[in-house]
C-alpha cells in the first residue's frame, strides 16, 4: 500500500511522468555548448520530488483532460523550477542540493547562471508548443513573480524590521507562484470553468506557502540526510524567515543585541546557530510558524472542495497535510 500522497501521485501518473522525464532530457540538450547538459544532468539526475509537474498532471486529470499537452506543461514547470534552483544556489551560496554538491560549487557561478537562463528559455519554447495563450500568460507571470520574490527577499535580508507580511509576500513570490501556476495551467489546458481554475490556483498558492514555511523550519530543525541540503543556511545568509521574525518580535534588549550582531552585522561565531534556535524555542517561534504552516495546508484543502469528485482530488487533499508533516 502506497500511503504517501506523493508516491500515490507518482504511481498514478507513472507513464506521464516518464514522458515528462523524456521531454526534459531531450530539451536540456544543446548542440553547441556541452556544459549545458552536463550541469543540467547533474541536477536533474539527482532526482528531486517532482512535486510541481505532478501538480500539473493532477489538476488536468481532475478536470477531465485527455490529451498530451499536460506533459509539456509539467515539463515546462519542472524546467522553470530547475532554472530557479540553479540561480537560487548561487544567490544563497549553497553547497548542497538534492544530496549532491551544487553546480555553483562543482563548476562555477557563471555556469549556473547561464545554464539557468538557457533552461528558462527552453521552458518557454516548450509551453509555446501547447498553442494556448492563457497558459503562456500564467507561466510568464509566474516566472516574473518568482524573480520578484527572490529580489524582495534579497532586500529584506539582514533587516530586522522585516514583518510577517513582507515574509508572506516573499514566499508567495519565490515559491507559491510556481505551485499555483502549476495547478492553474492544468485546469486551463483541460478547459475547466473559471471557478475551478481559480480553486486550483488557490490550492497551489496555499500549498506553496505551507511548503515554504515548512522548508524554512527545516532549515533550523531538519537533517541534511533527509533534506539533501545544509542546515542553518538561512541563518548564515542572515535571512529573516518566519521563525526568526517571530522570535525578533518578542526579543528583550539582550536578545535584540544578539539578533543585531548575527543578522544585521553578520558577525557570527560558533554556537550562534544553536543559541538562535534556543531563543526561537523559548518564545515558541518555531511552534507558531508550524501552526501557520498547518493553517495554510488547511486552506489548501478547503480550496479543493469545489472541484469535481475525483480520486486525484483526494490525493491532493492528503498532499497538503503531507508537505507539512515533515515538520510535525
Ligand atoms: C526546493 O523545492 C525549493 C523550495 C521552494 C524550497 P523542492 O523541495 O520541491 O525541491 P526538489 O525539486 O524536490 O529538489
Ligand atoms: C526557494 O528558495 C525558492 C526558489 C528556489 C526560487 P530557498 O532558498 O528558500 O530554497 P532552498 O532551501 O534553497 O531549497
Ligand atoms: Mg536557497
Ligand atoms: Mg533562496
Amino acid at each position: 500500500m502506497l500511503s504517501k500522497p506523493h508516491d500515490r501521485l507518482a504511481a498514478r501518473f507513472e507513464a506521464k511522468l516518464d514522458a515528462v522525464g523524456a521531454l526534459i532530457r531531450a530539451r536540456m540538450e544543446s548542440r553547441h555548448a556541452p556544459r549545458i547538459p552536463e550541469v543540467t544532468a547533474h541536477l536533474v539526475g539527482a532526482g528531486g520530488k517532482r512535486l510541481r509537474p505532478m501538480l500539473t498532471l493532477a489538476a488536468a486529470d481532475i478536470c477531465g483532460y485527455r490529451g498530451e499537452n499536460d506533459e509539456k506543461l509539467a515539463a515546462t514547470v519542472e524546467f522553470i523550477h530547475t532554472a530557479t534552483l540553479l540561480h537560487d544556489d548561487v544567490v544563497d551560496e549553497s553547497s548542497q542540493r538534492r544530496g549532491r554538491a551544487t553546480a555553483n560549487l562543482l563548476w562555477d557561478n557563471k555556469s549556473s547562471i547561464l545554464v539557468g537562463d538557457y533552461l528558462f528559455s527552453r521552458s518557454f519554447q516548450l509551453m509555446v508548443e501547447t498553442g494556448n495563450l492563457r497558459v503562456l500568460d500564467i507561466l510568464a507571470n509566474a516566472s516574473a513573480t518568482i524573480a520578484e520574490g527572490e529580489v524582495l527577499q534579497l532586500t529584506a535580508a539582514r533587516d530586522l524590521a522585516t514583518s510577517e507580511e513582507i515574509y508572506l509576500q516573499v514566499v508567495r513570490g519565490k515559491t507559491a507562484a510556481l505551485f499555483s501556476a502549476a495547478t492553474e495551467v492544468g485546469g486551463v489546458i483541460a478547459g475547466a470553468p473559471d471557478d475551478q481554475t481559480a480553486a486550483l490556483y488557490d490550492y497551489g498558492d496555499a500549498l506553496g506557502i505551507a511548503f515554504q514555511i515548512a522548508d524554512d523550519l527545516l532549515d533550523f530543525q531538519g537533517d541534511t540526510a533527509a533534506t539533501g541540503k545544509n542546515i542553518g543556511d538561512d541563518f548564515r545568509e542572515r535571512k529573516l524567515t518566519l521563525p526568526i521574525i517571530k522570535a525578533v518580535a518578542q526579543a528583550d534588549a539582550t536578545e535584540r543585541a544578539f539578533w543585531r550582531r548575527t543578522i544585521e552585522k553578520g558577525d557570527q561565531q560558533d554556537g550562534d546557530l544553536d543559541h538562535a534556535i534556543a531563543l526561537m524555542q523559548s518564545h515558541g517561534a518555531l511552534d507558531s510558524a508550524r501552526v501557520d504552516a498547518l493553517s495554510w495546508a488547511a486552506k489548501a484543502g478547503v480550496a479543493l472542495e469545489i472541484l469535481p469528485d475525483h480520486p486525484v482530488r483526494d490525493i491532493l487533499a492528503d498532499l497538503a497535510g503531507y508537505v507539512v508533516s515533515r515538520i510535525n
